[in-house]
């Protein structure tokens, strides 16, 4: 594995530079953390297996005419990617009402909504993440409209294709997180950054609606790995 100065450690990922300018490498970890670190747990072999799901899920959208910041996995644990100004928002895409928006609005799990709901989360760990509007994002510079307006666009195209994805393979897409970057090579130009796994998704089977993801850990519902490595084999990743 390469060794070099860590340049960011998050919850379950960390960066270090890349071999060239403008390039990093994200390191997945086995780390699990819920509750904003309220709970965490090592999974031995997760960050493996998020490594080569989002790796997929990264050269499928890109495939499809998403810009990413994805470049290529180089081994088990670390990926390649383009160098982002990372905009500090996170967004969630919504099919389904699951997790936080049914215990906020004291709805039933399950309840499948009438189109796609994007909110808006504030990155800020020491905040809890807040939701924000659209005149948050812009009041405060984090994006503005125009850039708000394609990564809008990119994150309802991202769920249409990914939820047709995963249909395929008998998984309903209940929600996900997603997070953009401005390219350091062009700032001008929004990629679609960070990973898309069950770490960040919802995934649930079509018939049983047995979950497939973090909701596992989160909910102590049986063996995490086990969910993980379903989605992969679902998805046809060998390993
Ligand atoms: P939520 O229901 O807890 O708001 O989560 C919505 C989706 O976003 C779910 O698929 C999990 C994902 N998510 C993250 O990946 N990171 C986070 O910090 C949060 C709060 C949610």
């Amino acid at each position: 594995m390469t060794s070099s100065k860590t340049l960011y450690e998050g919850k379950a990922k960390k960066i270090i530079k890349g071999p060239k300018k403008n390039t990093l490498i994200q390191i997945f970890k086995d780390d699990a953390t819920a509750y904003n670190k309220k709970k965490h747990k090592i999974f031995k072999g997760k960050g493996v297996i998020n490594n080569k799901i989002s790796e997929h899920i990264m050269e499928f959208l890109k495939s499809k005419k998403i810009p990413t910041h994805f470049e290529k996995r180089l081994n088990d644990r670390e990926q390649l990617i383009k160098k982002c100004q990372i905009i500090p928002i996170e967004f969630v895409v919504r099919n389904i009402v699951a997790g936080s928006i049914a215990k906020k609005l004291g709805l039933k799990e399950g309840m499948k909504l009438k189109k796609p709901l994007l909110e808006y989360y504030y990155k800020e760990d020491s905040l809890d993440d807040p939701m924000i509007s659209r005149d948050h994002v812009e009041t405060f510079g984090w994006a503005n409209r125009s850039e708000l307006k394609r990564i809008d666009g990119m994150s309802l195209k991202i769920n249409s294709l990914l939820t047709k994805l995963f249909k395929k393979k008998n998984i309903i897409l209940v929600d996900f997180k997603i997070e953009f970057g401005r390219l350091a090579s062009n700032p001008k130009k929004i990629v679609l950054a960070d990973e898309i796994s069950p770490d960040s998704c919802r995934l649930w089977d079509i018939k049983s609606k047995q979950k497939l993801d973090k909701d596992v850990f989160r909910r102590n519902l049986g063996s995490l790995m086990g969910a993980y490595e379903e989605v992969a084999s679902r998805l046809g990743i060998v390993h």
